[in-house]
C-alpha cells in the first residue's frame, strides 16, 4: 500500500463538477482580480468565522503583514510571537520594521505558553503608566502586539492571551493559517483577537488552487485600513492615503475557496475522525507521543504530529514502506541564520528545542481511509519493535 502524507487530487475529485463550474463562471464573468467572486467569498468567510469583515488577500504571509500594518505596527515596536512556527509569521513582523520577540511554546499544545508570556512581560518589560504602554527593558522598544499561532490545527489559550493583552494595552493578531474552523470555547479561530490572518495555501484545511489569504476582524477601522493596504493605500480611485502594496486576491482562488468553504466542516470532521483512529491504534505504543487535545478546544488537525525518539529512523522506515511524512519544524526560528540579529542562543526556548527534535507529521487529510491509517500504525508499531 502507498499512503501519501496529503493528497489534494482526491479532494478535487470529490467536488470536481462544483469547482469546474465555479472556475468557468469566473472566466465567463471575467472577474479575475478582486471583484464579484472575491466579494462573495469574503462575505461567506466572515460569516463562517463569526466576524463582521473578511478581506481577501494574495497569501497568508501578506495577510499577516497587512494585519500588522492595519494595527499601525512599524519601526520602534515589538511584536511577541513564538520561535516554533513557519517563518512567515516572523517575516511579516520584520517586514513592518518592528522587532520580533520570542516566547517559548507549551510542549503539549505546541502553542504559545501564556506562563512564559507573562514572565517576559513581568520580568523583561516595564509599564509606563503615563503613556499607557509597555516597554521592553533591554531594547526600550514599545511592546504592541501578541501574535499567537494556532499550530497544527489547535487554538492557543485565547482567554489568557486576551486577558494579558487587556492588562497591558496590547493588540492580538491571531495567526490562524493552520486552523480554519478550529474552535475555542464555541468561538472560531480568528474571531477572538482584534484581527486575524489566514492562509489558503493549497495544503491547508481550506486551500485554494494557488496562493491565497485573508484578514478577518470585527473592527470596522481595521478592516477599512486592511482593504486600502491591499490596494496601494487607495481610498478612492487614484487617491492614495498612504503607501500599501498590491496584495489583492485573485478571482479564481476566491471561486474555488467559496465552493470549498461549504465542505470545510465536513472535512474537519473527517480529519478529527482520522485523528481518533490514529489514537485508537497507537494509544498503547509508549514510545510514541500522540497530539493532545486541550480542554474546551476543537482541534482540526491540519497536521497529525507525533513525537518519537529516533525520528530520522522512523521517517526512513515509513518511506521504505511507501508512507509519506514531513517535519514541521526541524530548525527553530531563533536558531535560523535569518534571525541571528535577534541575539538568541540555543537553550533560550527549551520546549521548542525539544519538540523540533522529535516531531513528525503522519499522513492526514480528510479522504484518508481507515485501512490506510491502520497500515501506517502497523508500520509504526513494527518500527518500534525493531528499534
Ligand atoms: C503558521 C503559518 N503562518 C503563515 C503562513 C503563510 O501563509 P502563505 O504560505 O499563504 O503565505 C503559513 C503557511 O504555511 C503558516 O503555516
Amino acid at each position: 500500500m502507498k499512503v501519501p502524507q496529503m493528497d489534494l487530487k482526491r479532494q478535487y475529485l470529490t467536488i470536481k463538477s462544483e469547482i469546474d463550474s465555479a472556475i468557468q463562471h469566473t472566466i465567463d464573468r471575467c472577474a479575475f482580480v478582486a471583484g464579484e467572486k472575491v466579494n462573495q467569498f469574503e462575505k461567506n468567510f466572515a460569516e463562517y468565522c463569526g466576524v463582521k469583515h473578511a478581506v481577501g488577500i494574495s497569501c497568508g504571509t501578506s495577510a499577516l503583514y497587512v494585519a500588522l500594518r492595519a494595527l499601525g505596527i512599524g519601526k520602534g515596536d515589538i511584536v511577541i510571537t513564538v520561535p516554533y512556527t513557519f517563518i512567515a509569521t516572523v517575516e511579516a513582523i520584520a517586514l513592518t520594521g518592528a522587532r520580533p520577540v520570542f516566547v517559548d511554546i507549551e510542549s503539549k499544545s505546541y502553542n504559545i505558553s501564556t506562563k512564559n508570556l507573562r514572565e517576559y512581560i513581568e520580568k523583561g518589560c516595564e509599564w509606563n503608566p503615563r503613556e499607557n504602554e509597555l516597554v521592553d527593558k533591554k531594547t526600550k522598544l514599545k511592546v504592541r502586539v501578541i501574535l499567537p499561532v494556532h499550530l497544527y490545527g489547535q487554538m492557543s489559550d485565547m482567554d489568557e492571551i486576551m486577558a494579558i493583552a487587556g492588562e497591558y494595552n496590547l493588540s492580538v493578531l491571531e495567526d490562524a493559517a493552520q486552523a480554519h474552523g478550529a474552535i475555542y470555547k464555541n468561538r472560531k479561530s480568528g474571531s477572538i483577537g482584534h484581527i486575524a490572518a489566514f492562509s489558503f495555501y493549497p495544503s491547508k484545511n481550506l486551500g485554494a488552487f494557488g496562493q491565497g489569504g485573508a484578514v478577518i476582524t470585527d473592527n470596522d477601522t481595521l478592516a477599512a485600513k486592511a482593504r486600502m493596504l491591499i490596494n496601494h493605500g487607495q481610498r478612492e480611485k487614484y487617491d492614495y492615503e498612504f503607501e500599501g502594496w498590491n496584495f489583492k486576491m485573485d478571482g479564481f482562488q476566491a471561486a474555488v475557496l467559496d465552493v470549498k468553504l461549504k465542505h470545510l466542516d465536513d472535512w474537519n470532521r473527517a480529519r478529527q475522525h482520522n485523528a481518533m483512529m490514529y489514537g485508537k491504534f497507537l494509544k498503547d505504543v509508549d514510545t510514541v507521543m500522540l497530539p493532545e487535545k486541550m480542554l474546551e478546544r476543537e482541534h482540526v488537525y491540519y497536521l497529525y504530529v507525533i513525537q518519537v525518539d529516533g525520528r530520522a529512523s522512523l521517517q526512513k522506515y515509513l518511506n521504505d514502506e511507501n508512507i509519506g511524512s514531513s517535519i514541521a519544524y526541524s530548525i527553530p526560528l531563533h536558531m535560523q541564520n535569518a534571525y541571528k540579529y535577534l541575539g538568541y542562543k540555543m537553550g533560550d526556548f527549551p520546549n521548542t528545542e525539544k519538540c523540533v527534535k522529535g516531531v513528525i507529521s503522519l499522513p492526514m487529510f480528510p479522504e484518508l481511509t481507515s485501512e490506510e491509517i491502520e497500515y501506517v500504525c502497523e508500520v509504526i508499531k513494527a518500527w518500534c519493535s525493531h528499534k
